[in-house]
């Protein structure tokens, strides 16, 4: 006898469980990833001057560099708390400055304190995302005391 439910419900109904459920999500989202992975993200890759592995995450928008650094574990100081007032969240931006909040005055001057200043110099807490930014980062490294 044919039934009207659909088959992850049948299965279900027969008792077949779990994985039977998740074989059917499985199944879903192997049909269905080109819809999930054509969405829109923000991320930053995380690069290390002291020989760690990058790593790459998805980052909403409002969320500050320093702020998705924080949420992956990733050690970045940050004496002040992000609100611009030390320079010890100094990174360097290697792709995606030019979608990043233009540089204030007071953050300039926060990074001419920081070691080692180049170019493309950042304060992570300055550093606001939006929707659909791809940002490069390299995270200098994080044994001395900042100011
Ligand atoms: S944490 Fe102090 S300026 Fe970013």
């Amino acid at each position: 006898m044919r039934s009207s439910r659909p088959a992850f419900r049948r299965s279900f109904d027969a008792g077949a469980g779990r994985s039977t459920f998740a074989a059917s999500n499985a199944a879903f989202f192997s049909t269905y990833k080109f819809l999930v992975l054509s969405v829109p993200a923000t991320t930053i890759t995380f690069q290390f001057s002291d020989g760690q592995p990058a790593q790459t995450h998805v980052a909403a928008a409002g969320e500050s560099v320093l702020d998705v650094a924080l949420n992956n574990g990733i050690q970045l100081q940050h004496n002040c708390g992000g609100v611009c007032g030390c320079s010890t969240c100094h990174i360097y931006v290697n792709a995606g400055g030019d979608d990043l909040p233009e540089i204030s005055d007071k953050e300039e001057d926060f990074i001419d304190r920081a070691e080692n200043p180049r170019i493309n110099s950042r304060l992570a807490c300055q550093c606001v995302l939006e929707k659909d930014m791809q940002v490069t980062v390299t995270i200098p490294p994080q044994h001395f005391l900042g100011h």
